[in-house]
Parts: C-alpha cells; sequence; structure tokens
C-alpha cells in the first residue's frame, strides 16, 4: 500500500511521539551553540558517548560560544580529550572565535571550519526550525532502503531527502528518523515489523543489499615510541603537524636507541588505519631541553587515547 507524504508524516509524528527519545539534552533546547556542539560531538561519536561523558562538562565548562571562543585551545581540547577526532574541537574553538553568534543560514554555516553539509543542516532546523532534511549515517541508511538504492550518490540522497522532509515539523521529523534508523532501521538485522516506514519501504525484503557495504581493508602502521624518563618524570611535547595537533604527546623515534628498554606494545584503531606502538624507555642522568611531567600533571595534559595506552603500559611496567 503507497501512502502520501502526509500520511507518512502523520505516521512518523505519532511514531516520534510515543517513541522518539525526546529526553536527549540537545532536543529540549534551541541554543544553537548547545545544538552545535551536540552535533559535532556526535558526527563521529555514539550518543551514549556524547550524553554519559562530554556533552554536559563541555557546556558546563564553555556555556557560551563567547566562553569558547575566550578560552584557551588547550582547555578545549582537554575537555575532548578520549574522544578522538580532535580536529573537531580546534574547528569548533576556531567557529568561537570567528563569530558572536551563528549564523542562521545554511550557506553561512557551511562556511565556519568544520561544519559541513549535514552539520548546517542539523543546525538549521534543530536550531532554527528550519524545514530542510538532515543527512546523517541513519538517514541515509533508511532512505536507501525505503528507494532500494545500492550505491546512490549524494546529490541524489539529498534530492530525496528535501523531497520527503516534513515542512511543518521538520524538527520532529528529523529527530524521528534519526530515531528510527538508530533503534529499528539497524544496519544489521533491522525490526521491519515494527517500523512505522514498512508500508513504504521498497527495500524490506533485501535490507542488508541497501546500501552496499563497502569492504575498507585499513592498513596497519608501526611507530617506536621513545619514553625518556628523569627523575620519576616523563617528557611530552606537544604536537605541531597536522595529525593531533596541539595534543601532548610522547615522541616516535625511527630506531630506538641501544640503551632503552623495550616495555611492550600498544594498539589503537583509527578509522583509516591500525597503529602499534612499540614502546621503548630510557633514563636519563640529567635532563635535556624537554618538559618532564610527573603521572599526576600528565592527568591535567591533553593527550590522546593512544599516548593515555602509552602511560598507562609505563605505570604498569615501572
Ligand atoms: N546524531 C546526530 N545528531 C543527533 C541527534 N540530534 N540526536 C541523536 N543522534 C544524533
Amino acid at each position: 500500500m503507497q501512502n502520501t507524504l502526509k500520511t507518512t508524516h502523520k505516521i512518523i509524528q505519532d511514531w516520534y511521539r510515543i517513541n522518539g527519545r525526546h529526553e536527549l539534552p540537545w532536543r529540549l533546547t534551541n541554543d544553537a551553540y548547545k545544538v552545535y556542539v551536540s552535533e559535532v560531538m556526535l558526527q563521529q561519536t555514539q550518543v551514549k558517548t556524547v550524553l554519559e561523558r562530554y556533552y554536559f562538562p563541555f557546556l558546563e565548562k564553555f556555556p557560551t560560544l563567547k566562553a569558547l571562543g575566550d578560552a584557551p585551545l588547550d582547555d578545549v581540547l582537554k575537555m575532548w580529550e578520549g574522544l578522538g577526532y580532535y580536529n573537531r574541537a580546534k574547528n569548533l574553538h576556531m567557529t568561537a572565535t570567528l563569530v558572536n553568534e551563528l549564523p542562521e543560514a545554511i550557506d553561512e554555516l557551511i562556511k565556519l571550519p568544520g561544519i559541513g553539509k549535514n552539520t548546517a543542516h542539523a543546525v538549521a532546523t534543530f536550531a532554527f526550525n528550519q524545514p530542510i532534511p538532515i543527512m546523517e549515517a541513519n538517514v541515509k541508511r533508511i532512505l536507501c532502503r525505503l528507494h532500494k538504492l545500492k550505491t546512490p550518490n549524494d546529490k541524489d540522497l539529498w534530492e530525496i531527502a528535501y523531497d520527503a522532509v516534513d515542512k511543518e515539523n521538520p524538527f520532529d521529523y528529523n529527530q524521528a528518523m534519526m530515531d528510527i534508523g538508530a533503534t529499528i532501521c539497524n544496519p544489521k538485522n533491522p525490526k521491519c515489523e515494527i517500523c512505522p516506514l514498512t508500508d513504504i519501504c521498497k527495500g524490506k525484503e533485501e535490507s542488508s543489499l541497501y546500501p552496499r557495504k563497502k569492504k575498507r581493508v585499513v592498513p596497519t602502521r608501526e611507530q617506536n615510541i621513545l619514553i625518556n624518563v628523569y627523575d620519576d618524570r616523563l617528557s611530552l611535547t606537544q604536537r605541531k603537524g597536522k595529525f593531533l595537533h596541539g595534543l601532548w604527546g610522547f615522541k616516535s623515534v625511527k630506531v630506538p636507541m641501544c640503551a632503552s628498554e623495550y616495555i611492550g606494545e600498544v594498539t589503537h584503531a583509527y578509522t583509516h588505519f591500525k597503529l602499534i606502538c612499540k614502546v621503548y624507555v630510557y633514563y636519563e642522568n640529567s635532563p635535556e631541553s624537554m618538559n618532564y611531567f610527573s603521572e599526576d600533571e600528565i592527568q591535567k595534559l591533553a593527550i590522546s587515547k593512544v599516548d593515555e595506552k602509552i602511560v598507562k603500559l609505563f605505570l604498569k611496567y615501572d
């Protein structure tokens, strides 16, 4: 049975009223800054992690865009510690230094650092109630299944999304689509029998085909990490390059010094590669021109997950 668009909107509204995750704090505000922070955190991180560990402490420390812009980047990175993809934090901070308030227009939002097409749409619809769709991973998957699209391009998906959005209730519609994607139209084993969109879904019999999964083989990279220790303190430096810029970390070396001791390895899975770090320790007799930190001091620095694992390995070994 085919529903008209209006009927579908009504079905989605009714479903959302009963089943939606209304209590998510970024859905209880129309403060554009708070919506923006949540959307950036949620770009590559699960709702549970953002909710339980990052959203509230971040907003408590930086309650406004101005407070964020006035803060040193180091403080922002510290609050982001463990969330990964640190460019997100740097871009948030940069945006906060560039504008006094977030613009409403998508075209303006998109010009800001770190705000892509989807985040611009999300801020515009969730904070400013604009009648436009969003296109995060859950929504993409639903649209692919509804229309039996195996390898859609972004342009087509956006067109479909624009046609489908409930222009009278864009906020509820967009949040509902994400909730349907997160709780029913899962990547594996979707629960089509309880899906509010089942009547109009063309792909439900073979949902695993839509969209087609790209097989990704991630390469492995290996690094030798040298921890210089002096007087029970460890040397860390602030990274300058593009990767993990601004975070404190241990230095990597091509060849570990003969006098250093191998203490084990740590691994970490990034999106595009797996990193294996072989960790060596060198105890110095006199300090080199480096920054040395005690365990307590390291706790206060913004360091990456890998370096955190390296500290743990060192403490276990020591
Ligand atoms: N992921 C991105 N935006 C979200 C939102 N507003 N609610 C839940 N998950 C999301």
